[in-house]
């Protein structure tokens, strides 16, 4: 199609059409110039097809389909691949039936447990997010079936989700909320990009220029189009001029008629239009273009990987030795979640599964002996005394009782934030009960978010699922049972309580301001800064096997900002098992500086399977953005010079190895001296130290300023000290406690000399 062509000979309300959806999924056709409507579907953890009764918020059925872990879940397997294989089946449904765009992934962050929606979501770790974004967006789009990176940006909240104002500092956007995105833009190039429901700064994100073109295509080279949140759209022609392409879903001609309005004003450029009406056309293009309506979709197949991904997820948080559980044992599977397990979260991802296997029905079919209660309901929070008494004599006939636990589905939703972090009482009444009497009871959990686990200490093993998609009972049965060996690491820090979280002074905010006030300190960036407790360390994770570090090297010592460092490791199976090792690499910040810094951030991580008593060496290379962070100033990342480590880590909380490396950047900040300017500020500066010298000199004789070893001074005041207090000192002191040896002329002379040499650095 030549797209040129076609839009010269669009009439205006043709144009004006194609920027918002025909109905619920599908953008409109022209027929009369050949231009195809394309259908779009949720996403991200399944296909979810609607072919009537459309709706957003997963209420009405879509076709039968296949659900996957949530991104939760899968965010812990630390596999980009695993990831991908993913995002390619999905692509491969997509095809099948001809659904153009997916609706994923999601990427936002997860900056308090609260948020109704962090089951849909990675990481609190903004690079994490990307990675894992960026493998599933490359497995959709290589079946050519685009995807939608979402919420894009700031929608960390489900409070209020269409109107709240999240206030963001730039930094901190940059640094947290819009890495992830980045990323994705950068190294996949998804077709689309959604915009998200909420303001940023006071500006609708529907609206949002800066954000929508200036930071995501000016500056990140994205190249497909914009598509709104299902009814983000609030000035529908301020959202054009930012950037904003297709509007959904329709909005019944009343937005279409404000642009042909606006265009015909003269209030809204035609070209600007045409701009936008041409980035979806290429996409619907692409789409159309390579359609393969023959792909086949075996739904067992994908069934099969669900399970998979599942078990390559799963995090073992605790083992006393009781897991793996032998085949001769006598095991009790207890809680409703054995039968009925929660696999995924309400709303907009929810899928219409064509089939489901609980734990129950993967242990059957394995032939293992295992007896069954339920031992609570998901209807109640009330403890029923009868069923934990029962769940009780049945584990004390076993050898071990193995508790399916976790959060209802009326527990956490898009849609809506939680209000606490607990469990259902009835659930944690079951736990306590049967841990009292089985010294070997393991809890399996199922939940999209961190909980509080009163009971941690109390049981032998615990086995975290989070939302394992429609096969998570086969993956639980080969976790249990040691077929599969655990590999997952958490990918975000389970607190003791919700109150413990950096966020949970400010979380929601007030009315429809939320101010991000814990800045850059999201997540393992605030535990590890504050030395704070928490349950379950970012990163964290067990195996059946054990593995131990060696080699750490780097290529070099003495890096110049700018530069890539090349990192290698050793890490070997030392166990009697064949396991998977998350190796996971740490940048530590210099601890003085200029800049408040987290102590460490996750900069590169590879996932390495390794038989008994193999070795393998893992190498990474960072590029100077893992030694920076973003200079609002400038507006560019930064590597300040200074030392920095190189760490290999088992959890944010558990370094193996460490290597120091000094960075040095020759690139100067840009500086503006005054009156005001501290001297300790200016002495950090060669040529200013140098140009100020004399007078300082001066000062000090005038001033009589000396330590201890004058005779005249205070014994307990050395000379360190007095310089050190001097460097507190502003440039306009020397006028006050100079002796009168210092003109105002002379201080005005030294400054403006002092910004001649800055501007010519
Ligand atoms: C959700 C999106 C989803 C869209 C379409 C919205 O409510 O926020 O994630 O893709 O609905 O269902």
């Amino acid at each position: 199609m030549d797209i040129s062509k076609v839009i010269s000979e669009m009439t205006l309300e043709e144009k004006a059409g194609l920027c918002s959806g025909a109905d619920f999924w599908h953008t409109k056709a022209v027929e009369r110039l050949g231009v195809s409507d394309i259908m779009v579907s949720d996403g991200p953890h399944g296909l979810r097809k609607q072919d009537q009764s459309a709706d957003h918020l997963g209420v009405n059925e879509s076709i039968k389909a296949v659900g996957f872990p949530a991104a939760s879940a899968t965010a812990c397997s630390f596999d980009r691949e695993l990831v991908r294989r993913e995002g390619e089946a999905l692509g491969g449904e997509c095809q099948h039936e001809g659904v153009a765009v997916l609706l994923g992934p999601a990427v936002n962050i997860k900056r308090s447990p609260l948020c109704g929606r962090n089951f849909e979501y990675f990481s609190e770790d903004p690079y994490l997010a990307g990675e894992m974004a960026t493998g599933w967006i490359n497995g959709v789009q290589s079946r050519n079936v685009g995807t939608s990176i979402k919420h894009f940006a700031c929608n960390n909240q489900e409070h209020r989700r269409n109107t709240s104002d999240s206030v963001v500092d730039e930094r901190t956007l940059r640094e947290i909320y819009l890495t992830a995105f980045e990323t994705a833009v950068k190294e996949s190039q998804p077709w689309t990009v959604m915009c998200s429901y909420n303001q940023l700064n006071g500006v609708q994100v529907s609206e949002n220029r800066r954000l929508l073109t200036e930071i995501l295509r000016d500056e990140w080279g994205f190249e497909g189009f914009v598509v709104s949140d299902w009814g983000a759209v609030r000035d529908r022609v301020k959202g054009v001029e930012a950037g904003l392409d297709l509007e959904m879903p329709s909005s019944n001609g009343v937005n279409d008629k404000a642009i042909v309005e606006a265009v015909k004003s003269g209030a809204l450029s035609e070209e600007v239009l045409d701009q936008t009406v041409a980035r979806i056309l290429r996409i619907v293009e692409k789409f159309v273009e390579n359609r393969q309506p023959d792909t086949a979709w075996d739904q067992e197949a994908d069934h099969r990987l669900s399970a998979q991904i599942a078990s390559e997820s799963a995090v073992l948080l605790k083992n006393s030795g009781i897991l793996p559980l032998k085949k001769e044992q006598k095991v009790v599977f207890l809680g409703e979640f054995a039968d009925k397990p929660r696999f995924q979260g309400g709303g907009s991802s929810h899928i219409n599964c064509f089939r489901t296997e609980s734990a129950l029905e993967a242990a059957a079919a394995d032939s293992l002996a295992v007896t069954f209660a339920q031992g609570y309901t998901t209807q109640s929070e009330t403890p029923d005394e009868a069923m934990i008494a029962e769940a009780v004599e049945a584990a004390k006939a076993a050898d071990a009782a193995v508790i399916f636990a976790g959060l209802p589905d009326s527990f956490e939703s898009e849609g809506y934030d939680r209000d606490h972090m607990r469990m259902p009482e009835n659930q944690n009444a079951l736990i306590a009960a049967v841990a009292a009497v089985q010294p070997n009871t393991v809890v399996v959990l199922h939940h999209g978010s961190p909980m509080e686990m009163p009971w941690a200490d109390d049981v032998a093993a615990i086995l975290d699922m989070y939302l394992g998609g429609q096969a998570v009972g086969r993956a639980e049965v080969d976790l249990l049972w040691g077929a599969v060996n655990p590999s997952g690491r958490l990918a975000e820090t389970i607190p003791f309580q919700c109150e413990d979280n950096p966020s949970s002074l400010y979380y929601g905010g007030e009315g429809d301001r939320t101010e991000y006030r814990e800045g850059i300190f999201v997540g393992y960036r605030y535990y590890d800064k504050k030395k704070a407790a928490v349950r379950y360390p970012f990163g964290y994770g067990l195996s059946y096997t054990t593995f131990e570090y060696s080699d750490l090297s780097v290529d070099q010592t003495q890096l110049e900002a700018g530069g890539e460092l090349k990192v290698c490791v050793k890490v070997t199976n030392t166990g009697a098992v064949a396991g998977k090792e998350v190796v996971q690499l740490y940048v530590r910040n210099p601890i003085r500086g200029d800049v408040i810094r987290p102590v460490r951030e996750l900069r590169a991580f590879d996932k390495v399977e390794l038989a008994p008593g193999e070795t393998k060496e893992v190498c990474f290379t960072l590029s100077n953005r893992a030694f920076s962070y973003y200079n609002a100033q400038i507006g560019d990342w930064y590597a300040p010079s200074g030392e920095y480590a190189v760490e290999i880590g088992r959890s944010s909380r558990e370094i193996v190895l460490e290597q120091s490396v000094s960075l040095h950047n020759a690139r100067r900040l840009p500086v503006r001296y005054d009156d005001n300017t501290l001297v300790g500020d200016l002495m950090k500066d060669e040529k200013a130290a140098q140009v100020c010298q004399p007078l300082f000199a001066q000062y000090q004789q005038s001033s009589q300023l000396s330590g201890g070893d004058s005779e005249t001074a205070n014994e307990a005041i050395s000379q360190e000290m007095v310089e050190k207090m001097f460097a507190y000192m502003p440039l306009r002191q020397l006028l006050s406690f100079g002796g009168g040896a210092f003109t105002r002329e002379m201080l005005d002379q030294m400054i403006a000399k002092l910004n001649e040499i800055a501007e010519q650095e």
